[in-house]
């Protein structure tokens, strides 16, 4: 680790053995190793999702994207969401794709290796997604086995890539449902602010019918408080609730609000090529250390 990456990390108060900002003492992670090259590749799929709007999906889907890349993993992302954000956030211009995720889900013979693209950071590769999307949600109405038209999809790119994330659309239609039927895990990040916690009870119920009716496998990967001030009583009186009410699942590692993340948009790249050094960058790859701790194998 760089001398500047230990200062960002010193400076955001997530060293091991200190307490960190969710009360529990930092924990000691590894530096992930890369997998060896011959290592069977089944891709781990992870939806992130909250029918909250605004409280970091894209953000996380593509830092940790990054972040787990930069480890050597080969990794996928899919813009679920009709508003193509993720897409937007990679650099990609929405409105002048030929193809995109939608012609994945109605169009049975599109392949799925036509529609990924790759993005400017090594190892990871996009689905991208834009307002066409919005009409899948009825087209797929009619369809056998509708919750499962994104597993087929990604189903013949799995041996492709170590790590698929999936960023989910802020709704619980059916969409969202084909993302938790697609994934292994659920990651949910949660602003650190008053109202955070009224939603969750609707999304875990979700997760719960989910695990019930259509994927046995699916759990809970953790939550993520993002958005944090440390300066405010309130963002850290939110944090101590969400970590009360879900204990270990809490991931340790929290994201600060800082406007570095909107830049990053603007310049379509990950914060981890825009500002390594940031402690947003530092941030996301704890995270990806964190994910990759409790996804052994991944
Ligand atoms: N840690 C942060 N600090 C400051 N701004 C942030 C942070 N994370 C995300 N943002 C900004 O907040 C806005 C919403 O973030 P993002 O798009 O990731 O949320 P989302 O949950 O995907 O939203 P939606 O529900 O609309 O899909 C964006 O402008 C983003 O740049
Ligand atoms: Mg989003």
């Amino acid at each position: 680790m760089s001398t500047n990456q230990t200062t960002a990390l010193f400076e955001a108060g997530e060293s091991a053995g200190e307490i960190g900002p969710t009360g529990r003492p930092f924990p000691a992670l590894p530096e992930p190793v890369p997998p060896s090259p011959d290592h069977p590749t089944r891709a781990l799929i992870i939806a992130l999702c909250n029918q909250k709007g605004g409280v970091g999906k894209t953000t996380t889907t593509i830092n940790l994207g990054a972040a787990l890349a930069e480890t050597g993993r080969k990794v996928l992302l899919v813009d679920f969401d009709p508003q193509g954000s993720l897409s937007v956030g990679l650099g990609v211009n929405p409105h002048t794709l030929e193809t995109s995720v939608y012609d994945l889900l109605v169009r049975k013979q599109m392949e799925i290796d036509d529609v990924i693209q790759h993005t400017s950071t090594q190892g990871m590769d996009l689905l991208p997604s834009n307002i066409d999307l919005s009409a899948a949600e009825m087209q797929l109405v009619s369809e056998v086995a509708r919750e499962q038209t994104l597993h087929r999809a990604l189903a013949k790119v799995r041996h492709s890539y170590d790590i698929i994330l999936i960023d989910c659309a802020p709704s619980l239609g059916l969409l969202t449902v084909n993302a938790l039927t697609a994934a292994d895990k659920v990651l949910m990040p949660l602003e650190c602010e008053f109202f955070a916690l009224r939603g969750i009870a609707l999304l875990t119920d979700t997760i719960s019918k989910v695990q019930d009716r259509l994927n046995p496998e699916l759990e809970v990967l953790g939550i993520l408080g993002t958005m944090y001030d440390s300066r405010t009583l309130h963002s850290r009186e939110v944090l101590e609730r969400v970590v009360q009410a879900f204990g270990e699942v809490v991931f340790h590692t929290v994201i600060r609000r800082t406007i570095k993340f909107p830049e990053t948009t603007v310049a379509g790249e990950p914060i981890t090529s825009y500002a390594p050094s940031s402690g947003g960058a530092v941030a996301y790859r704890m995270l990806a250390r964190e994910v990759l701790a409790r996804c052994p194998g991944a």
